[in-house]
């Protein structure tokens, strides 16, 4: 199965079903096992469909087209059943785990200025390019390499 075809789910009350007025399927639904960009792209509008001729390096998964994903945006994605936050900051793609360290909000569905994303729950802040809790130095989240490859962006986990 092609990865490039399968699916990204958002959550209920997450920004797609906010932007689209409908729910995600429920978690229940038959989900693709592997990162899909579909979901994000048209969450944020975007038109570039992720490459379907790219071979991404061991243990990396194809989860956007380069170009899909403006400046300034971040949105989440789905690899394997983890939720990643895939941000650009100046052309460049950073990944990082998309569970707020304070009660697991969805970085994914925060607001992103300059390289710092704020949570939707509670307004923590965080430095995409590092993880590290801008609002509680002690927290941090998880950061995954990016790689680009062609068109692609891809992402370890
Ligand atoms: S869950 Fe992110 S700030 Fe509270």
């Amino acid at each position: 199965m092609s990865i490039l075809k399968s699916l990204l789910h958002g959550r209920p009350n997450g920004l797609r079903a906010r932007l689209f007025g409908k729910p995600a399927p429920s978690s229940s639904a038959p989900r693709a096992p592997e990162a899909s960009f579909e979901t994000g792209e048209k969450a944020l509008g975007l038109r570039k469909e992720a490459p379907k001729d790219v071979t991404p390096p061991d243990g990396f998964e194809v989860v956007l087209h380069k170009d899909a994903l403006p400046d300034g945006q971040i949105i989440e994605v789905i690899m394997g059943g983890t939720s990643v936050a895939v941000a650009r900051v100046d052309g460049v793609h950073y990944a990082i785990a998309n569970t707020c360290a304070h009660a697991g909000g969805p970085l994914g569905d925060g607001k992103l200025a300059g390289s710092t994303v704020t949570c939707p729950y509670h307004g923590w802040k965080y430095d995409v390019t590092t993880g590290r809790c801008l609002t509680d130095t002690s927290a941090s989240v998880k950061t995954f390499p990016v790689r680009i490859v062609g068109d692609a962006v891809c992402v370890q986990l």
